[in-house]
């Protein structure tokens, strides 16, 4: 039988986590202890023991709110360990409201950041103004912490120093003691979005860096030794090792997703108050909702499983007999978050021209693998869970499709059969 945190928390906790633990962080801890004897018996072999100690809130969303920087600061006092991380997520809240306003203010005519930059990334995609001044947002705030050694965006050709004297320069990574994380992230996910006004996203993941990583500060580029370029591959860790991973949603509100390997939180911006408000302490996606989210056009370059399960959704011929809807947002935060709340599947499935699709596996694929699985659903190329996947490269693509595990399952079934 699955045993829930949740309703764990209702039997342990006689006040709310809110109360308890600013008066008497003991029995906040005592609390904890008994919380995480809990092992959920469905979750995926990487996260049968969850890695952190969350904080319960199971009366507070509805009366008094917990913040986000409130939420951190309970996650540090259960957590001393990720004391640092708390920081980093402070720098994060910050980006995500400043990328938010960006968002909202580029319709008018005075903001200026509509349309082309003119450049082309790394990936050969033409970069609009708003994917280059969000990834500097991003950039700034992690900066400044003083808590990141390294990043990878989906803007930066490679990996990027945050912190030595040669920061900024896209070639040169420098570690420095006490540098504790690294982070990648896709700054506006869905940029192609923005000029209508639809929804689009950001999306981060955290690693732990290799503390035994010592880097010349002259390392640069070729000139880096075998042993410089493994630390420069820290970024290149599978899904598995990721500490945290959260998504900002731009849209209707504005949402901020998080999961530290225990449970996913949901917050809303309160824009009145300035702060991100906690709305769902444990986002579970359901199962059984006959909605589909992909790029039908292509369904013709497809692999045949995945082409022969696709549709029997749609016309009804699956095993649960439903005929499925479309939703498709083309944002894939924007996709994936409908996703958790109603249940269903995404995907970006790869095709005879893109055989890996589209989407990319450290910023995109990996972070929000984390944050489905740890809402009890599932992430698969078809064949391969996307979380135990080693990046080769830091821009590296992959195949995946994402969502409730009966959904999921189908897909890698057809593939396993071979159909
Ligand atoms: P980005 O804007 O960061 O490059 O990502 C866009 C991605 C993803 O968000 C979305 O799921 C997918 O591209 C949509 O691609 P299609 O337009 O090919 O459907
Ligand atoms: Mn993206
Ligand atoms: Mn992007």
């Amino acid at each position: 039988m699955r045993t829930s945190i949740l309703s764990l928390a209702v039997v342990v906790a006689t006040t709310s986590a809110f109360t308890t633990t600013h008066n008497a962080p003991t029995t906040a801890f005592a609390r904890t202890t008994q919380l995480y004897s809990a092992v959920t018996e469905d979750a995926p072999p990487a996260m049968a023991k969850p890695r952190t100690k969350a904080p319960i809130f199971d009366e507070v969303c509805e009366t008094t709110g917990v913040t986000l920087t409130r939420f951190m600061s309970e996650v540090a006092m259960l957590n001393p360990e990720l004391n640092e991380l708390t920081t980093l997520f402070g720098a994060i809240d910050t980006a995500c409201k400043a990328i938010s306003n960006l968002v909202k203010r580029s319709q008018l005519p005075s903001s200026e950041t509509l349309g082309y930059e003119g450049a082309v990334n790394i990936q050969g995609e033409d970069q609009k103004k708003l994917d280059v001044i969000t990834n500097d947002v991003l950039k700034r705030a992690l900066r400044f912490t003083g808590k990141l050694g390294v990043l990878a965006s989906e803007e930066e050709d490679e990996p990027v120093d945050v912190v030595g004297p040669n920061s900024g320069k896209a070639t040169e990574v420098i570690f420095e003691e006490g540098d504790r994380y690294v982070a990648v992230f896709d700054p506006l996910d869905g940029s192609s979005n923005v000029d209508a006004g639809c929804p689009t996203g950001t999306i981060i993941g955290i690693y732990e860096h290799d503390e035994n990583c010592e880097l010349d500060d002259d390392c640069v580029g070729d000139e880096c030794t075998e042993e410089e370029a493994r630390c420069l591959a820290n970024t290149l860790q599978p899904g598995t090792n990721l500490v945290a991973a959260a998504y900002c949603l731009y849209s209707s509100s504005t949402f901020f997703c998080l999961t530290l390997g225990n449970g996913v939180y949901l917050f809303a911006l309160d824009e009145q108050l300035g702060e991100f408000v906690l709305t769902k302490p444990d986002v579970k996606i359901p199962s059984g909702t006959p909605i589909m989210s992909f790029n039908e056009a292509n369904l013709e370059n497809w692999d045949a499983p995945l082409k022969g399960v696709v549709q029997g959704w749609r016309d009804g011929t699956g095993p649960s007999g439903k005929n499925f809807s479309s939703r498709y947002i083309g944002a894939m935060v924007g996709d994936v978050h409908r996703t958790l709340l109603y249940g269903g599947i995404f995907g970006y499935p790869g095709d005879k021209k893109n055989v890996n699709g589209k989407l990319r596996l450290l910023y995109e694929g990996a972070p929000m693998s984390f944050i489905m699985e740890q809402a009890g659903g599932a992430a698969s190329t078809g064949t391969t869970r996307v979380m135990e996947i080693v990046p080769e490269i830091v821009h590296q693509r992959v195949p995946m499709v994402m969502g409730s595990k009966d959904l999921v399952k189908e897909v890698t079934d057809a593939y396993a059969a071979g159909n």
